[in-house]
């Protein structure tokens, strides 16, 4: 059997493993927002940064991409690769997933997401809501072994583009970001 694999946040510009198929589609009930902290790829333990979970969101959607994986080994290396990529994320949910909007069947059914959840005891960089501005300047300010944190939100707006899905939440933050770097250039002239 074909397992598949939601992504909504890196998972969209880079897989990281072989996959059969991909599609562009959404998940119901949940909303991406940046409240997980990351100490192992866009943060440190000293600073951590911020990266994308799902919030339970009764009546909102999440876009992002599916990817079917069939052949058993390949299935394998994808578990293997994504235990450790996604390592900081406590949960392993599996939801329906939709391509059209118009049609309430699910594309495919049990496709398999990573999730930090809010429960600080199971996951302890969950960092929670916190204002635009807040979350903006933390994303400005911090860097991890996979690189700045501010390159993992541009990625995730591109990424959302190329797939015609853009976020509002994230081209809004994107933009703070960039308005943060304009303004601090010019001071430091
Ligand atoms: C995902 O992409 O689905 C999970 C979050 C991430 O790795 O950025």
């Amino acid at each position: 059997m074909a397992m598949w694999v939601f992504g909504y946040g890196s998972l969209i510009w880079k897989a990281g493993f072989h996959y059969d198929d991909r599609l562009v589609g959404f998940i119901k009930d949940y909303r991406r927002v940046f409240y997980q902290g990351s100490t192992d790829h866009r943060g440190t333990p000293q600073f951590p940064g911020r990266t994308v979970t799902l919030e339970p969101a009764k009546g909102e959607i999440c876009w992002g991409a599916a990817y079917k994986i069939t052949h058993k080994e390949d299935q394998l290396a994808a578990l293997e690769h994504l235990e450790v990529r996604e390592k900081q994320y406590d949960k392993k949910a599996y939801v329906d997933f939709f391509t059209e909007s118009s049609v309430s069947t699910p594309a495919v059914s049990n496709v398999m997401l990573y999730i930090g959840t809010a429960d600080k005891k199971l996951n302890e960089n969950y960092l929670g809501p916190a204002s635009l501005g807040e979350i903006a300047i933390q994303i400005v300010r911090a860097e991890g072994p996979s690189g700045p944190n501010r390159e993992y939100l541009f990625k995730l707006e591109n990424a959302l583009i190329q797939i015609g899905c853009e976020d509002k939440h994230v081209t809004d933050l994107a933009n703070e970001v960039r308005r943060i770097l304009v303004e601090e250039q010019l001071t430091t002239r």
